[in-house]
């Protein structure tokens, strides 16, 4: 039997694509509150006997989680071989320590919660920092996969001439490979964060590059300043407005408005759905969804 992708609410355009490239099943699930706030779900397909993937993407994660967690246990109680998550955005992972006395380490708590509920996960370009692998903190086997050669091949098709900045050395490892796809330069900021809404960067010279357009590529735009700050950095040179390509936008408060009104462009991928939305990850997911099922069931 083919393996049956479900989306939880806010993910049916996805999850049909994912299920149209994949040649999968499209399930569905019935989710809706009672009056005093606690959640209903009802599995809308069959899943006796079939590799089940819940497709949810986990910006704005808190208010997901119980929908998640019933999805996963009432899929398994209704006879699913298999139960995965598929999270483009996976939320909670930047607090993968204590860095005050009595802080949770959410990252680690997170991830014992889903990897309680799930046999695998797989997720795009997930924030890692000091932890090094998925693995290191989720029990179940755990695919990152990688979005830069879609952008790379959206930048060789859309930007000409582009030269690639990268805001923080953490970038470099995407941007030099969207660089060497795009056959374009690069080069990669200092940044310094001064507080939850606040950066500095320092982007080096690359007045020799000026004739070409600037790509500002991050993975993810939260607060959207440390884009903003490094289009500060370009407009005092005189440099054009660059193009901003991100793969997940989350977009808090006003920082969509803020970028787009300082910038040329701001281009991202559709792992969390926003108007800014023009690289489709869909293929790769559907991929990741097979290879995932597949392994789970010998
Ligand atoms: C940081 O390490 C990430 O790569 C992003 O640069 C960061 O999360 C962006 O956050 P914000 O949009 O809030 O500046």
């Amino acid at each position: 039997m083919r393996p049956l992708v479900i989306p939880l609410p806010g993910n049916e355009t996805l999850t049909e694509r994912i299920a149209a490239s994949g040649k999968h099943d499209l399930g569905a699930l019935e989710v809706r509150r009672f009056p005093d706030g606690e959640t209903y779900v009802r599995h809308r397909s069959n899943l006796n006997g079939r590799s089940v993937s819940l497709i949810c993407t986990l910006n704005d994660p808190d208010p997901k989680l119980m929908t998640l967690i019933l999805a996963a246990a009432a899929a398994r109680a209704l006879g699913a071989v298999r139960v995965g998550l598929v999270a483009p955005y996976l939320a909670y992972m930047r607090q993968d320590r204590a860095f005050h006395e009595g802080e949770a380490i959410s990252a680690v708590h997170f991830a014992r919660v889903l990897s309680r509920e799930f046999d695998w996960l797989a997720t795009i370009d997930p924030h890692l920092h000091r932890v090094a692998r998925l693995e290191d903190i989720y029990g179940v086997p755990a695919a990152a996969l990688h979005a830069g050669p879609l952008l790379a091949d959206w930048i060789r098709a859309k930007i000409d001439n582009p030269v690639l900045i990268g805001p923080d050395a953490e970038s470099e490892q995407w941007v030099s490979e969207a660089a060497r796809i795009a056959d374009a330069p690069y080069a990669v900021a200092r940044k310094v964060r001064l507080g939850d809404k606040k950066v500095s960067v320092a982007i080096p010279d690359i007045s020799r590059w000026g004739a070409r357009t600037p790509v500002l590529v991050d993975d993810v735009a939260s607060t959207g300043q440390t884009l903003i700050a490094c289009v500060d950095v370009l407009r005092k040179r005189a440099m054009r407005p660059p193009v901003c390509v991100v793969v997940h936008p989350l977009f808090a408060g006003g920082a969509y408005a803020q970028l787009l009104a300082a910038s040329d462009r701001v281009v991202s991928t559709n792992t969390i759905p926003h108007e800014s939305n023009l690289i489709d990850v869909s293929g790769m997911l559907a991929h990741a969804v097979s290879s995932s099922s597949l392994a789970c069931s010998t």
